[in-house]
């Protein structure tokens, strides 16, 4: 439990609590949230120690620090998820994978989130969210937005990923084994009946066989550049890198995509729309946009079919998702381990110990976005660009070589969602007042967020 310092090194320890025994300060995290953190960095400074999931770390706050972990992978640190995280997504994960192996399979997986890909999988994604929306326009209740975007998310990564075609009982079970591998993924590794870890190797189990039955039953799409889905994609990229996928690969895979797609898409979902309820002017201006280049005609938006590069053309949408994801970042942070002592912040971090470097927390304290918490799509416009001060300040997708992968994928899906919002919805907040937010195991509102949606007029 105890981690030691670096006796050859020098320089002081990093200041901070190790909480209890076996659980370090674990309990205090899940209760506070984003308080968790914030108490100890001003208490401790943007470098400090904690014991967090059975393990001392060491958290880092700060665009420089940041800076340094992300771009000292390899000689300074590798990746190191909890216990937990590495059981449930298994060797063949890119989140377990270092070095060459990693680098290799990040190449296969490049090639599913190209323009290309991209512009093949738009028709669908843009067909999950207006069917989603129907759905929540025709239901006479307030929607949990959440809820729902986890609903949303997932089936835009069946579906439009991996091109599953299950039945809508077979989605719901499903979904319901996901979320308890979800919800498990960051636990205390302990093999016990009854167990959150347990219960995640369960689901992951009954997840995992329910994809083999269904990439064994799936007709695939691999001619020529007519992909339909992320998963066809994927078997042609490894063929064209020379690499037969095995069965436990592409299970891995997929439950790693789905996983990263989930709960970040869900909580990003959810701030978009609950900042478009919140800033009427905002939403107002995006209509305007839509306006503008012809994609919004007499309050209706127009049936033809949307490019991407359309898409990417919308300038105030771009700076709108960013600033959700800068102010609402889903992920708080990225582990990794110290492969050797090194200094930060005039302290040590001594090699074997865990690393957490924090994007939420970094985008909170960066002093190069002027009145930090306010909500200001245009401060990512052309004429402002707080952003230009060096990318660290602002890493929603992380950094480096282990930078999300989906990125744009995300961003696209959060784009389509907004122009459906501003263009064919009319939605209001159920509740008197806005939510609290939760941050753990990514932010969302304590209540959900109760909307209740109109449809068009
Ligand atoms: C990694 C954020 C959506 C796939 C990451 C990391 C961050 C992140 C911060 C880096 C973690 C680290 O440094 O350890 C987000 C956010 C999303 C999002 C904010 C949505 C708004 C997606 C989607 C996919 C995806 C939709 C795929 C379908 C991945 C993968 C990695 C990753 C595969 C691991 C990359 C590697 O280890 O080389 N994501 N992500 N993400 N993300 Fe995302």
């Amino acid at each position: 439990w105890t981690a030691t310092r670096d006796k050859s090194c020098k320089l002081p320890m990093p200041k901070g609590s190790m909480g209890f025994p076996i659980i370090g300060e674990t309990c205090h995290w899940f209760f506070q949230g984003a308080g968790f953190h914030a108490s100890r960095r001003q208490k401790y400074g943007n470098v400090f120690k904690t014991h967090l999931l059975g393990r001392p770390l060491i958290r880092v706050t700060g665009a420089e620090h940041v800076r340094k972990v992300l771009m000292g992978e390899h000689s300074l640190v590798t990746v190191d998820w909890p216990q937990s995280t590495s059981t449930l997504l298994g060797p063949n994960s890119l989140a377990n994978s270092i070095g060459d192996i990693h680098r290799k399979r990040r190449k296969i997986f490049a090639k599913v989130f190209s323009h290309e890909a991209l512009e093949s999988y738009l028709p669908k994604i843009q067909q999950v969210i207006q069917e989603t929306l129907r759905v929540w326009s025709s239901n006479p209740d307030p929607i949990n937005v959440y809820r729902e975007s986890q609903r949303l998310s997932f089936h835009m990564a069946v579906r439009v990923l991996l091109g599953f075609h299950v039945s809508e009982e077979e989605m719901h079970c499903l979904f319901r084994t996901f979320q308890d591998f979800v919800e498990n993924v960051f636990s205390l590794p302990i093999d016990l009946p009854f167990s959150g870890y347990r219960k995640g190797i369960c689901a992951r189990d009954s997840l995992q066989k329910s994809i083999e039955k269904a990439i064994r039953e799936k007709p695939l799409h691999t001619q020529g550049k007519d992909y339909t889905d992320a998963l066809d994609v994927l078997l042609e990229s490894a063929k064209e890198n020379n690499t037969e996928l095995t069965m436990q690969e592409l299970k891995e895979s997929t439950t790693e995509l789905i996983f990263a797609a989930f709960a970040t898409t869900a909580s990003a979902s959810t701030s978009l729309i609950m900042q478009l309820l919140r800033h009427p002017a905002v939403l107002e201006k995006l209509r305007e946009e839509l306006r503008s280049c012809g994609l919004l005609h007499d309050g209706c938006l127009c049936q033809g079919e949307l490019r991407l590069d359309s898409i990417i053309s919308l300038k105030y949408l771009d700076c709108v998702i960013k600033e959700v994801l800068r102010l609402f970042a889903p992920v708080s942070g990225g582990y990794r381990i110290a492969t050797q002592t090194f200094e930060l912040d005039g302290v040590q971090v001594p090699k074997g110990w865990s690393v957490m470097y924090s994007i939420r927390d970094t985008h909170d304290t960066s002093a190069v976005f002027k009145d930090v918490e306010a909500f200001d799509p245009d401060r990512f416009s052309p004429e402002r660009s707080e952003d230009r001060e060096g990318r660290f300040h602002y890493l929603p997708f992380g950094g480096g070589v282990r930078s999300c992968l989906g990125k744009q994928l995300a961003t696209l899906f959060l784009k389509l969602l907004a122009v459906e919002l501003a263009g064919g919805s009319r939605f209001e907040l159920a509740t008197r007042t806005f939510p609290r937010l939760i941050s753990v195991p990514v932010v969302h509102p304590t209540d959900g967020l109760r909307v209740k949606f109109f449809g068009l007029d």
